[in-house]
């Protein structure tokens, strides 16, 4: 059982300087190698959090290790004005990946012919600004201006205005106000809902819908996924409307759920996909990709970044996503996954267990899931939940079922003792 000095200087430091935006848990890690992290006292903690989903390939993986140290002696940063290594490879390899085609479960079973252009950017907010801008001009071009945004209720998106305002959590919105217009919300999973707010927003004009924003899984708001048949309506219904289908991958991209993507699993192809995450391996990179025809609606000076793919980033992102490719992590995680699932819905106090892959949420019965992570972190487990009565699982890809029984093992105490009050 570990403690924690709580009067440790790197606590004090952080309140005074920091603005307060994060309730920090009281550890600080000074070093991580693929599932495990180790701190400052020398002690090693099993990560089921991943840096929020970000190490994909785990922590200072060795093959982007060395993209990095062999691009950090060369050059970082000359902007978008010029060509760098590894920025096209990226891309191309991103398209491929793109348009692979799996079964529900994950396993690669073809390909399509789809053309994919990309923008990188440096986070998944911005990916989706990107995706946004897409939609909007799709709207302009093609829709007679029609420029709103219709998102699910419990989705997020991003922190940044614009993505806040197409997050379907009141929450996130209440002090902020005014959000920037042209985003609205339905239900997920209510098809006729959907079919009902785009018929009243079409008598509107500028008013209607020029897009259909999803998160294949819903990620921050509690790990719900999206049903099959669903995703397959939404898209029949772009196809009818003419509207233009974005898939934010941010968080299920990057074989997280198996698949290269999530929207793979229901055999559906969108328009537009957002992601960030586990792209870099958690070197901060985002990127938004497109169809050739809508992508090809955004010319010189219409969106940019300073930093956006820039050398040190496109080395890291080529070597994560070669590297997932070539060990075959969709198979290990379609596995090691299943393990994760099968072992959460066993544990005293677990009611349900939801998610594909390695993203999964288990619901309590009770609202006690913040002082689990609390406990876990003692036992030397990163854990992570969602309000009082969801965790949340988002370990490194290569994480083991030794590791995932050690990390079982814990829980299942942790829950006995606190679910019965202990
Ligand atoms: C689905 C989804 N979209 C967008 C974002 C925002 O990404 P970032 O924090 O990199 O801006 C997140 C972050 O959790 C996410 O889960």
């Amino acid at each position: 059982m570990y403690t924690f000095d709580t009067d440790a200087p790197f606590i004090h430091d952080d309140s005074q300087y920091l603005i307060g935006t994060y309730q920090r848990l009281p550890v600080e890690f000074v070093e991580a190698h693929g599932a495990v992290l180790t701190d400052s006292e020398g002690r090693d903690f099993l990560d089921f959090l991943g840096g929020i989903g970000a190490a994909s390939l785990g922590h200072c993986h060795p093959a982007v290790v060395e993209a990095l140290h062999r691009q950090i002696d060369r050059v970082w940063q000359v902007g978008n004005y010029f060509y760098v290594e590894n920025r096209s490879e990226l891309a191309h390899g991103i398209a491929d990946l793109l348009s692979t085609t799996t079964d529900a479960m994950g396993h690669v079973v073809g390909s399509t012919s789809t053309r994919w252009k990309t923008f990188f950017a440096n986070s998944g907010a911005e990916a989706n600004e990107g995706a946004i801008k897409l939609a909007r001009r799709w709207g302009e071009k093609n829709l007679a201006g029609a420029s709103t945004i219709i998102s699910a209720k419990k989705s997020f998106h991003g922190r940044t205005l614009a993505t806040l305002a197409a997050t379907g959590q009141d929450a996130f919105h209440k002090t902020f106000l005014p959000m920037p217009q042209g985003f609205d919300f339905v239900s997920l999973n209510d098809v006729s809902a959907l079919e009902h707010k785009l018929d009243v927003l079409a008598e509107g004009g500028k008013q209607g819908a020029c897009a259909i924003m999803l998160e294949c899984i819903q990620g921050e708001g509690g790990v719900w996924p999206a049903e099959n048949s669903y995703l397959r309506s939404v898209r029949e219904i772009c196809d009818d409307r003419g509207l233009i289908l974005i898939i934010d991958e941010v968080q299920t991209g990057f074989f997280r759920t198996g698949a290269p993507f999530s929207f793979q699993l229901a055999g559906i192809e969108p328009d537009v996909v957002s992601q960030a995450k586990g792209i870099a391996d958690g070197f901060p990179m985002g990127a938004v990709s497109a169809r050739a025809q809508v992508a090809d609606l955004l010319g010189p000076g219409d969106h940019g970044s300073t930093f956006g793919g820039n050398a040190l980033a496109a080395a890291a992102g080529r070597a994560t996503v070669e590297t997932l490719v070539s060990q075959n992590v969709g198979e290990h995680v379609i596995v090691v996954g299943q393990h994760l699932a099968d072992g959460l819905a066993e544990l005293p106090h677990v009611s349900e267990v939801r998610g594909k892959g390695l993203m999964r949420g288990a619901q309590l019965d009770i609202p006690i899931a913040g002082d689990v992570v609390d406990a876990a972190l003692a036992e030397g487990l990163v854990l992570n939940h969602i309000g009082d009565s969801i965790l949340r699982f988002l370990p490194p890809l290569v994480i083991t079922e030794g590791q995932i029984d050690t990390m079982l093992g814990k829980l299942k105490e942790i829950l006995e003792r606190i679910g019965n009050g202990n």
